[in-house]
């Protein structure tokens, strides 16, 4: 899919891999978590290579709205009730040291990418409680917040908290930078792993990642795929679902500086870019579009706020969502010491991503890092996780998951099964496409492959 950022960078082609290699780690997928993690490695002295099944930057990474910043919506009051306030503090650290990182790397390699300081709103129009709260525990974690009415805005908010210092950016053109000094193999699709198992309680034996143009033999290996297409070990099936949102850039709506994002119902969100406004939101788990009218409503609320604005580009894109609203960094599974994965970036992909390129570097190289607990995939927090667990397990009270497993087909016509674990498919009218409501994979309409977990296409 095609945005503003895949529209205005471009990148070198790499060749596939050709035959078979050996390598310290190796990456798989080259999106910005992979490119970032990667890249911290080979600054390493580390012998690494990305793994990419198309063009690296083509997925997610190209379809972000590229914003950098610790505010994730309205999450530390909840991670302060759910997991105290150290783990809190922590998650707020991480990812504001994750802004600070950006700008240290791009100001040293003199990285042209339109970054810029931003402030950081969040807002409602219906009501101030949620802001308020908000506010109060992000100052309480050590976050320059602060509770306003304020915005500057074309409309009027209820309440607002604004986080001074995050940021935004063009990552296509940070991306192109970092990605020159990596060895990738695109058009190189991993099929399977053998091995990495451990051997007599002791060492891991290496790991063979069996790809359609060879193999290749590695004594790590990171999963920054967006979502990681091996079931077990892991279980990551039962672990993420997936959600489709839209964005539509404008011209001709005039908006302050700013990145914002609203709290209530469609969660619309806003930035600049260049001449452009970013207006994006109507979020959904796939699988649960609108019968096609979710960039009519974007429109509609354009010409609410920005009358006479025009839409120049629309794209949408596809979240990871963990269980309990933190991304999973750190090791894959017990049972596979040397596998390593990033995942369920909960739509907040910029600064998870560089988190994770502290994190997982760490990992592998043992040095100690404390934010490695709060985001380890090891975790498990019944309070934070039943409810999506249950949803994604198929037995929430949620009709769209419900019906998916059982095979529903309640207009008659001929149920689309998805080639991963076989749930019902749903037709997203707004991109022409088929999606799985279970773990998100989706389907071009001559039912090509699009989007994982899936690792094939499905016959129609
Ligand atoms: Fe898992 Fe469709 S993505 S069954």
């Amino acid at each position: 899919m095609k945005s503003i950022w895949t529209d205005t960078a471009e990148f070198t082609e790499r060749k596939p891999l050709h035959g078979n290699i050996t390598v310290q780690v190796a990456v798989i997928g080259g999106g910005i978590a992979g490119i970032l993690i990667a890249w911290q490695l080979k600054q390493r002295g580390l012998d690494v290579v990305i793994l990419e099944e198309e063009r690296i930057c083509t997925g997610q990474t190209g379809c972000t709205t590229a914003k950098i910043t610790c505010q994730h919506n309205l999450i530390y009051d909840r991670l302060i009730r759910q997991f105290g306030r150290e783990r809190a503090r922590l998650y707020a650290k991480a990812n504001l040291a994750a802004v600070g990182e950006y700008e240290k790397l791009i100001r040293e390699r003199k990285i042209d990418c339109d970054f810029s300081r931003q402030t950081s709103w969040l807002f409602s129009t219906e009501k101030v409680d949620g802001v308020e709260r908000e506010a109060g525990a992000a100052r309480l974690l050590g976050i320059n917040a602060e509770y306003t009415t304020y915005t500057g805005l074309p409309f009027k908010v209820k309440g607002a908290v604004k986080f001074e210092q995050q940021a935004q950016f063009h990552p296509l053109k940070f991306l192109k930078v970092l990605a020159a000094e990596l060895t990738i193999y695109e058009h190189t699709r991993v099929i399977s792993l053998e091995g990495g198992n451990v051997i007599r309680g002791r060492t891991a034996e290496k790991t063979s990642l069996i790809t359609d143009k060879g193999v290749v033999t590695a004594s790590q290996v990171v999963f920054a795929c967006h979502y990681p297409f091996v079931n077990f070990p892991g279980l990551y099936f039962a672990r993420l679902h997936q959600e489709r949102s839209y964005v539509v850039a404008l011209e001709n709506a005039r908006m302050p500086e700013g990145i914002y994002l609203g709290v209530d119902g469609d969660k619309f969100s806003l930035r600049k870019a260049g001449d452009l406004t970013l207006l994006g939101g109507c979020s959904h788990r796939t699988g649960g579009n609108r019968g096609g009218g979710e960039y009519d409503v974007l429109l509609e609320k354009a010409q609410q706020w920005f009358p006479g604005s025009r839409e120049v580009k629309r794209w949408s894109a596809q979240d990871c969502m963990s269980l309990d609203g933190i991304p999973y960094i750190g090791r894959f599974a017990a049972s596979k010491p040397h596998w390593y994965v990033a995942t369920g970036f909960n739509k907040w992909g910029m600064t998870s991503a560089m988190v994770a390129s502290g994190i997982i570097p760490d990992l592998i190289c043992g040095t100690e890092n404390v934010y490695a607990p709060v985001f380890s995939p090891q975790r498990f927090n019944l309070n934070a996780s039943a409810g999506n667990l249950l949803c994604n397990l198929g037995i929430s009270s949620a009709g769209l998951v419900k019906g998916a497993i059982a095979g529903l087909n309640t207009k008659g016509k001929v149920t689309k099964r998805c080639s991963h674990l076989g749930c019902k498919l749903e037709w997203n009218a707004d991109e022409n496409t088929w999606e799985c409501p279970c773990h998100g994979s989706c389907f071009a309409d001559d039912g090509t492959k699009l989007e994982g977990p899936a690792q094939t296409g499905i016959r129609l």
